[in-house]
């Protein structure tokens, strides 16, 4: 049995579906069952990661375990890895960031690098995965494209090599269900290093109509994103890495996605294809 915490997210329902294809009991976490939308042999169990209690009883009988949760949420990850520590899970796969290879440098990082340490010491057998910042991010900018015809972020000029969350779930599932990944931390990239220009220019032949990319001031950028009810600290911390442009940071493709999962990473244009219709207004 293997339990998913974050099973609805971008990579997590992927990771569930992986694992039922594969043959697999999987158990799915989430606060919401009734939003919950899986292969009816999956288990849905409610639970909160802010209670332990539900952590623990969603581990019972698990032998392996996928963790991700929302980007400020080290308590929820510390307190999976404390359940593992008593229920003894075999294996576990915890999502982290490209933010996390050291040298460390922002609050955001630093946060995935403590988790990752927790699941280090929990005693189970440990995979991490940093991934880039991924393909998806881009339908955050579905509203100013339907409204203005406009992208607006900071930071144009740094290349990303982003990923497909699918690609990320792909090598979740090869870890849990594979041997060989005990002790390592996989860093995942997509295919192609893009400024987010580039990657606006892409959208837009997409979707046949012209768009224009806003390069935005960090500050006013900082501004918006705590307007929008972001901590300030997770803030910081994640404009930081943004403008790192080096290959820590998920700035130079890498081959571990076909690697581990044998076949090549998703393009950007291959994303946008599959995901066209939730960019559309
Ligand atoms: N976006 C990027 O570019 C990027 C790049 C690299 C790494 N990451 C990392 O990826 C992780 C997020 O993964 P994701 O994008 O797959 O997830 P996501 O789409 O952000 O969804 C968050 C998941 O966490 C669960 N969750 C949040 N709070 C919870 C709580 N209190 N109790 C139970 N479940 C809770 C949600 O489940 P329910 O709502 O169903 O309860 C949901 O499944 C973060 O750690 C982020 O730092 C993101």
């Amino acid at each position: 049995m293997i339990v998913v915490f974050g099973s609805t997210g971008n990579v997590g329902r992927h990771v569930v579906t992986g694992l039922v294809a594969a043959g697999e009991r999987v158990r799915a976490f989430t606060r919401d069952p009734a939003r919950a939308r899986f292969d009816e042999s999956v288990e849905v169990v409610a639970g909160d990661l802010r209670d332990p209690g539900t952590v623990l009883a969603a581990l019972t009988g698990a032998d392996g375990v996928y963790v991700a949760t929302s980007p400020d949420a080290l308590a929820h990850e510390l307190a999976v890895a404390a359940a593992l520590r008593r229920s003894g899970a075999g294996r576990v796969v915890k999502l982290s960031s490209v933010a996390a290879n050291a040298p460390v440098t922002d609050s955001y990082g630093a946060a995935h690098a403590a988790a990752e340490n927790a699941f280090m010491d929990s005693g189970a057998e440990w995979t991490v995965l940093r991934p880039a910042g991924y393909m998806s991010n881009v339908l955050q900018w579905r509203s100013s494209i339907t409204s203005q015809g406009r992208v607006y972020q900071p930071y144009g000029k740094v290349r990303r090599a982003v990923i497909d969350p699918e690609d990320v779930a792909a090598v979740a599932v090869a870890c849990l269900t594979t041997a060989g990944h005990h002790g390592k931390a996989y860093q995942l990239t997509g295919p192609e290093a893009l400024t987010a220009p580039q990657q606006t220019a892409r959208v837009s032949v997409a979707l046949g109509r012209p768009l224009e990319f806003v390069d935005v001031d960090p500050e006013q950028a900082r501004n918006g994103m705590i307007r929008a009810g972001m901590p300030p600290e997770l803030v910081d911390g994640l404009l930081s890495s943004m403008a790192d442009p080096g290959p820590l940071r998920g700035g130079t493709p890498q081959s571990t996605v076909r690697q581990i999962t044998g076949r090549p990473p998703a393009t950007f244009d291959s994303w946008l294809a599959r995901h066209l219709t939730e960019l559309h207004g």
